[in-house]
């Protein structure tokens, strides 16, 4: 697919169409919404991400960006509404249906296993094997030349993948936690808050990473607090206050004060006057 696409990569911040599959966004959302009893986290979110865009999902405390998420990466079903992947209608009923049309999500926690290496993280679960039926192994060459490839040739890093993970830093393991959802090959990465415990360099790091798969032809959804961070970096930027949608913005065309100022009153004062 696009990965092997030579013209998508140019097309990396670019506006819309994918090549052969024009104006099919990768990724729509049409009415969604999710009501937990009487609270509605999500309200008729519409939204269409297209095919290598880096868009961020920001928001206050509560404003439904981790309920939007889940929906789209299978961990809740919407209570209205209508996801599509690459033009057709999907349903999740759990994350291994989404992770089988290509989402897979890396969630802030990680769940990674301190004291084992890099490269069994990476495929923890879902080892490359040998053999048949009862008797298939692990091949541990295999899984060591895969996570090679994934963190040296997607992620760009050069780094033993016989390290344990509890002796790396903070950007180091959320780098890990990409490579194990690149180990499943997909073609959307959902990330919630990438950056939030991150130092300068290491949110620098998880920038340039997550550029660089955006430039190989995956989508890229990051829910984050960092505003700084994806005005850095995103494509568009989503604001969700109270469950809607309220604006998506270019990061050229808004800067940090206006999007605070959306994400905490769902609207804009400023600007109104010279409508
Ligand atoms: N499983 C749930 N049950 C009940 N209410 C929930 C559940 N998950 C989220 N909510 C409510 O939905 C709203 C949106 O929450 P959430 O999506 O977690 O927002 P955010 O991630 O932006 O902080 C909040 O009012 C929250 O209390
Ligand atoms: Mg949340």
């Amino acid at each position: 697919m696009s990965v092997e696409d030579e013209g998508t990569t140019e097309q990396h911040h670019a506006e819309s169409t994918d090549t052969g599959t024009a104006g099919t966004p990768k990724l729509r959302a049409e009415n969604l919404t999710k009501q937990f009893g009487r609270i509605v986290a999500v309200e008729d979110v519409s939204l269409d991400i297209q095919s290598s865009e880096v868009f961020a999902l920001v928001g206050d405390n509560g404003a439904g960006k981790s309920t939007l998420m889940n929906m789209l990466s299978g961990v809740h079903a919407p209570t209205k509404g209508q996801i599509y992947k690459d033009g057709e209608p999907v349903n999740f009923s759990n994350p291994s249906e989404a992770r089988n049309k290509g989402i897979e999500t890396v969630y802030q926690d990680l769940a990674l296993m301190d004291d084992l290496d890099i490269a069994t993280n990476i495929f923890m679960g879902q080892f490359p094997r040998n053999g048949f039926g009862p008797f298939r192994i692990i091949d541990w060459d295999e899984t060591y030349e895969r996570a090679e490839q994934i963190m040296m040739d997607q992620l760009g890093r050069d780094v033993d993948i016989k390290t344990e993970v509890e002796f790396l830093s903070g950007g180091q393991r959320q780098l890990v936690a990409i490579g194990r959802a690149l180990a499943f090959d997909p073609d959307v990465i959902v990330l919630d808050e990438p950056t939030s415990a991150l130092s300068v360099d290491a949110t620098r790091l998880v920038q340039d990473t997550i550029d660089k798969l955006a430039n190989q032809g995956i989508t890229i959804i990051i829910v984050s607090h960092n505003i700084e961070s994806v005005l850095n970096h995103a494509d568009r930027i989503g604001v969700l206050f109270r469950g809607s949608l309220v604006d998506i913005k270019q990061p050229d065309e808004t800067n940090l004060e206006e999007l605070n100022e959306l994400m905490t009153t769902g609207t804009l004062s400023s600007g109104r006057l010279d409508d």
